[in-house]
């Protein structure tokens, strides 16, 4: 077998052995996460609980719903908080245990304000806007908040 014959079947090889990795990567691009974590506060989760802390004398179905929907908004950013913040630093941080934890609360949280919303209760609504989604905001922050 001479050299050039040789060389060319090592490269075919080589992409043979590549092709596999190939989707993986398009994957992780498709799942990295795109916004800052300080994004994900000011433009989702700020909002979102401004509309459930500041619900009473809900009447219409119209502003039940609004909470309903920004209880599911605050589900959604904390799955986007289980991978962290656009930067490598704020995935790594998203890796610690301590910061699943306040997370997860935060999630569980939120389905206690689905539940209240689904029996239309404000007293439950406000138990668990005040006891449930408001601690692990503050527990998140001392730990992880750097300024
Ligand atoms: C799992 C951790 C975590 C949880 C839970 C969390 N936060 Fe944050 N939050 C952070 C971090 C980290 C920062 C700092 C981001 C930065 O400055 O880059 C932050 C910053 C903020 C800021 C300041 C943004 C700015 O412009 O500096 C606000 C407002 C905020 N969070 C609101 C909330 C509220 C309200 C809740 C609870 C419903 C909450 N956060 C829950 C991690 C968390």
């Amino acid at each position: 077998m001479n050299r050039t014959v040789k060389t060319l079947l090592q490269l075919g090889l080589a992409s043979v052995l590549l092709v596999p990795a190939l989707p993986a990567i398009s994957q992780d691009k498709a799942t990295a996460p795109l916004l800052s974590v300080k994004q994900i506060m000011n433009a989702i989760i700020t909002p979102m609980t401004s509309t459930i802390w500041g619900a009473y004398q809900l009447q219409t179905d119209a502003e039940w719903q609004a909470v309903e929907n920004a209880a599911l908004t605050v589900m959604a950013a904390g799955n986007l908080l289980m991978a962290g913040g656009a930067s490598a630093d704020e995935q790594a941080q998203a890796r610690e245990a301590d910061w699943q934890t306040y997370n997860a609360q935060m999630i569980a949280a939120a389905r206690q304000v689905l539940a209240a919303v689904a029996s239309k209760d404000e007293d439950a609504l406000s138990a668990a806007g005040n006891d449930a989604l408001y601690p692990p905001c503050e527990s998140c922050h001392q730990q992880y908040q750097s300024h």
